[in-house]
């Protein structure tokens, strides 16, 4: 490859105008959402929102041995809000085990060192004398079983629930298993099921918790706040269909799911109170949204019927911070365990009203008038365009969204360099570089679109990404979004986190963000700029306590980048550390290669006056101690 030097670029750090950011001063802070649920292990698990007597009612499950299976539409359902139930009839005269399989979110990682919570309800719908036995296990789609629990299963005609804890034998060598519930001696016997649940240990053992290599990888980046329940996850196709935080709360067989707005079912097992507790065990703020009149579909509530939904958003707002003893939300969340209120400081007012910014004047006036009339203490996010249209009150916060290319990022790492100081503030909800081709940006899926990040497009976004620190007075969070994606499934590429059912691949991206985000300061030193129509991108931070200078460099193209920087402290330690993360062009951390890039940390030598060179496409982070 042909070496162009480029000129030294020399930075000098400045003490005298040293600003102090605001309360949240840096702002490479954490993560947005859409997800598919990674919290179960079980597709279809409940039969939510199917049409019974569908094969598509069935996705996911599969008859064993000669089994008859039909989704019904139960007369005498487990619950109000799970109308469906699993009918299985065991044909005349069949022997050995029968019943069926789910196999899982595309498969099910069967480990020897975990144990899994594995539930059903079930019913005989006519009468019978059979009364079991039947097994529930883990086995390989070839079936040789891997862990397995044999239990009565006493007749009953209304419904009963079977839990029963599963310990494999023998770790899959792949995750294409299925979970299994088989019985023996059951001729002609036909029985009705509902609400299976199986769990592996969840993160910090939350029930209806977190994946833990999934929640381990998010907590690794240290984010200090995270976006519920998402965008367009937050709007529904329709109205009808909207995200509605009382569906997903308390008894998982009084949630009814909903068709969600990426093509498939949400189940709502991971509901506003289990969203709320991930925040406290990660340490993060929720940014939460409520609903705002709008839904995907492009259709916008009248001025006159916005009443109902407005208190929608009161009650929702009330179970995560109401007093228990005044409020009837506040009384919900502590008859679900949780007689403390939740931390909530910011509340989002829709999602990407931009797309129906008419509406959303009078939308806004209704929802932030009588929201901020409820709840004084709280900080409203709007989501038009920054003043396009006015809106009243006016907005403190708005809640800006980009899907770029990597050059047009690093060509406005200078956008909130103009804004003006006065009161509003910014939280860059989502960003990502999505292509290299800016005619292509919302191709489908493999037609120009990235797959997974790569070097060229995190280095952009990381040159965006000095210009939120440089502007975090007024920039108070920000976001890569969408955060997680299951790579068998996708509705959209790139992402932050990749998984399948047995592992996570973080991306380029990640790594950035996680650069940023455990690197942040408590200050930001100004410096010499970068140039505007540059490659070369940095910003500089310190941390008091510490008398640390972490200085963020990303660097945008092939070439390496020379710099010295010039110091202001009287002492200057002999040597720092450079933590770098680096590639080619299109080097992304895939499945096939899921580690291509990863930070490498590094001793450097370091003084009043040293010298940096930053590899071609490349993130650094260089702390020195100074004082
Ligand atoms: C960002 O992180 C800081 C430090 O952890 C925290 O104090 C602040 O509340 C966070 N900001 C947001 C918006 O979550
Ligand atoms: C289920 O569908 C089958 C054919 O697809 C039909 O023969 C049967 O009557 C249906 N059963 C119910 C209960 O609707
Ligand atoms: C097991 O899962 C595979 C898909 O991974 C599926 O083809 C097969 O039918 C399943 N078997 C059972 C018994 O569920
Ligand atoms: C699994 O069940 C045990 C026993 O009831 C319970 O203590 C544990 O919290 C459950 N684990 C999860 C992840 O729900
Ligand atoms: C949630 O509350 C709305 C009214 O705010 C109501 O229409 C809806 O039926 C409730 N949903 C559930 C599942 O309770
Ligand atoms: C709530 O926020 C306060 C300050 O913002 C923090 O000190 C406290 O730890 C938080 N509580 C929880 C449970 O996260
Ligand atoms: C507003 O919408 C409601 C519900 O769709 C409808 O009944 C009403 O006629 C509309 N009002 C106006 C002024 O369009
Ligand atoms: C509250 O909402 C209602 C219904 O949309 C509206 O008429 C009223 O003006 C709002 N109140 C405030 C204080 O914004
Ligand atoms: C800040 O200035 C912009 C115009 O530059 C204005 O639209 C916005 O409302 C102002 N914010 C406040 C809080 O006054
Ligand atoms: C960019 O995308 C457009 C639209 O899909 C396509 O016509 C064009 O050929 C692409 N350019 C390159 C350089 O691939
Ligand atoms: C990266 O990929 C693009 C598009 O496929 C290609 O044009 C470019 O040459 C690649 N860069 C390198 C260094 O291979
Ligand atoms: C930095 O590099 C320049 C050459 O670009 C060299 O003259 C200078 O001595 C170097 N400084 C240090 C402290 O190594």
């Amino acid at each position: 490859m042909a070496t162009r030097l480029l000129p030294v670029v020399s930075v000098l750090l400045s003490l005298l105008i040293c600003r102090v950011a605001a309360v949240t001063t840096v702002v490479i802070n954490g993560t947005a959402s859409h997800t598919i649920p990674p919290t179960l292990f079980l597709q279809n698990r409940a039969f939510q929102q199917v049409t019974p007597n569908t094969t598509t009612a069935l996705t996911a499950w599969h008859p064993i041995n000669g089994a008859s299976l039909t989704v019904i539409s139960d007369p005498l359902p487990v619950s109000s809000a799970l109308p469906n139930s699993l009918q299985l009839t065991v044909p005349a005269g069949s022997s050995g085990p029968v019943g069926f399989g789910n196999e899982g979110y595309f498969g099910i990682k069967v480990d020897s060192t975990w144990t899994y919570n594995a539930s059903f309800y079930y019913r005989f719908p006519t009468a019978s004398t059979f009364s079991g036995p039947v097994t529930i296990g883990l086995q390989t789609s070839s079936g040789q079983p891997l862990a397995s629990t044999t239990t009565a299963l006493p007749y009953s005609s209304t419904w009963k629930q079977i839990f029963v804890q599963l310990t494999p034998t023998v770790s899959g060598s792949t995750t294409a298993n299925n979970f299994t519930v088989t019985l023996n001696g059951a001729s002609g016997v036909t029985i009705n099921f509902a609400m299976f649940s199986l769990f592996p240990p969840t993160y910090k053992g939350r029930a209806n918790g977190m994946r833990v290599d999934i929640a381990t990888t998010l907590a690794g980046m240290a984010p200090s706040f995270f976006r519920l329940p998402g965008g367009n996850n937050l709007e529904g196709q329709t109205t009808a269909t909207r995200w509605q935080w009382n569906a997903t709360v308390g008894p998982l067989l009084d949630r009814p799911g909903r068709y969600g707005d990426w093509g498939y079912i949400n189940t709502d097992g991971l509901g506003l109170m289990e969203y709320m507790y991930w925040c406290e065990d990660v340490g993060m703020q929720p940014i939460m949204a409520v609903w705002a009149g709008y839904s995907l579909g492009g259709t916008s509530l009248n001025e006159t019927s916005l009443a109902p939904y407005i208190q929608q958003a009161i009650d929702q707002i009330e179970f995560v911070i109401g007093d228990p003893t005044t409020t009837a939300g506040g009384a919900l969340r502590a008859s679900l365990g949780r007689y403390e209120p939740f931390n909530l400081t910011y509340v989002e007012i829709g999602n990407e009203d931009f797309f129906a910014a008419t509406s959303y004047v009078y939308r806004w006036r209704d929802f932030a008038g009588n929201l901020t009339a409820a709840f004084p203490q709280l900080r409203f996010i709007a989501t038009t365009y920054a003043w396009n249209p006015m809106l009243t009150p006016t907005p403190l916060q708005y809640d800006v969204h980009v899907y770029q290319t990597p050059s047009w990022f690093a060509q406005n790492a200078f956008y909130y360099d103009s804004f003006e100081r006065n009161g509003t503030t910014y939280f860059e909800g989502e960003y990502a570089a999505i292509s290299t081709n800016a005619s292509n940006l919302y191709g489908a899926i493999g037609t120009g679109r990235l797959m997974y990040p790569t070097m060229e497009s995190s280095t952009g976004e990381a040159a965006f990404m000095t210009g939120l620190e440089r502007n975090s007075d007024i920039v108070f969070a920000a976001s890569y979004a969408p955060l997680l994606n299951h790579i068998v499934d996708s509705q959209w590429t790139p992402n932050l986190v990749s998984f399948d059912a047995g592992t996570v691949y973080a991306s380029t991206s990640y790594y950035a963000q996680q650069l940023f985000s455990v690197n942040r300061g408590d200050v930001y030193l100004p410096s010499t700029l970068p140039t505007v129509d540059g490659t070369l991108f940095w910003s500089v931070t310190r941390r008091t306590a510490t008398q640390e200078l972490l200085i963020k460099v990303s660097n945008t193209i092939a070439t390496s980048a020379p710099m010295t920087f010039e110091l202001p402290y009287a002492t200057v330690a002999g040597f720092g550390t450079a933590q770098v993360l680096q590639g080619s062009q299109n080097t992304s951390n895939s499945p096939a290669t899921p580690y291509a890039a990863v930070p490498v940390a590094t001793p450097i030598v370091t003084g009043k006056t040293f010298n940096y060179t930053a590899p071609g496409y490349s993130v650094s982070v260089l702390t020195v101690n100074a004082y």
